[in-house]
């Protein structure tokens, strides 16, 4: 579909917070022809926040999606394969949160099934549906560079035969070192968001150069994103000052630059992308 005007997108984890100013900001920049589908796992939450468009003057199509669900997400990626043949704009933002009430050693096994799995599970059901001058994102965090992790763990990330599978597999043993306490001595962050940042910018990397050669003939363009800090429900309990955050509609206008990059854009391209500019990886 090389740079036709009707475009379709999906926005994971879009019933509030980013993903539901990528909707709104995606809906207005895309226009009349085009099908933005707000992906949320509980419909009754999609449908306020579909109404909360509609009040707006915006048209988003709601759709299921539990990306720790991989029944959920291959039944949504059929669903508009069904229905359109194929995708334009992908973004996965959705994310499960930490919350301060819950020590994160109990955490880290859904957030790391939820953030990291789910990214990969967004991967496997997405990308064959990806149309020549596609767009695909993830939402990571600058968080998410090796310059955040002991070296002695950098190869788990970074090496010339690393494969998806192989990133996953470095995610559950953090995850396993998390919940047996070994993990500081083994080089893992406390922070349980920077290793399964690192994961989700390393398996858009792996995906990017695996599929180099097609992804370059075909216009298409994978990356992943760091919107900044966001005033949302999950960074909030975070900061006692918020006043530096960009709101979710601020922070959604470098994504959607990224997400509508015109046909024949070459950069930029498996990289972790920061306010329109890469974001150093080591
Ligand atoms: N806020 C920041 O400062 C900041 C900074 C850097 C990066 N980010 C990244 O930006 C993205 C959005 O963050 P946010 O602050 O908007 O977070 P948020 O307010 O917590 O929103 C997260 C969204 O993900 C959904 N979600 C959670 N688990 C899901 C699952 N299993 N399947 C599908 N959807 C699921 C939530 O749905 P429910 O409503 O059903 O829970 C919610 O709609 C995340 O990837 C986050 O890591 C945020």
């Amino acid at each position: 579909m090389a740079d036709a005007l009707q475009k379709v997108a999906l926005v994971t984890g879009a019933n509030q917070g980013l993903g539901l100013a990528l909707v709104r900001a995606l809906c207005s920049a895309l226009g009349m022809g085009s099908t933005v589908y707000l992906a949320a796992r509980d419909m009754g939450r999609g449908e306020a926040a579909c109404a909360l468009l509609q009040r707006e003057g915006l048209s988003p199509a709601l759709i299921q999606l539990d990306i720790a669900d991989a029944a959920s997400v291959s039944a949504a990626a059929d669903e508009i394969k069904a229905r359109h043949g194929g995708i334009d704009i992908v973004i996965q933002n959705a994310a499960a949160r930490i919350t301060r009430e819950t020590p994160q050693t109990d955490q880290v096994a859904r957030f790391v099934d939820t953030n990291n799995h789910g990214t990969l599970r967004i991967i496997e059901a997405f990308v064959p549906l990806l149309r020549d001058n596609a767009r695909f994102i993830v939402v990571a965090s600058s968080f998410g560079s090796l310059r955040h992790l002991d070296p002695r763990l950098h190869a788990r990330f970074d090496s010339p035969g690393l494969t998806l599978d192989d990133i996953e597999h470095a995610m559950d043993d953090f995850a396993a070192a998390t919940r047996a306490g070994s993990a500081r001595e083994a080089g893992w962050p406390d922070w349980i968001n920077v290793p399964s940042k690192i994961g989700q910018v390393a398996s858009v990397r792996v995906l990017a150069r695996d599929r180099s050669e097609e992804f370059r003939r075909r216009g298409i363009l994978v990356n992943a994103a760091c919107p900044g800090l966001v005033d949302t429900e999950a960074s909030r309990p975070w900061f006692a000052d918020m006043s530096k955050a960009a709101t979710p509609d601020e922070a959604a206008r470098d994504l959607v630059w990224l997400a509508t990059l015109p046909a024949g854009s070459e950069e930029p391209y498996g990289v972790l992308v920061r306010h329109r500019k890469p974001y150093p990886w080591t």
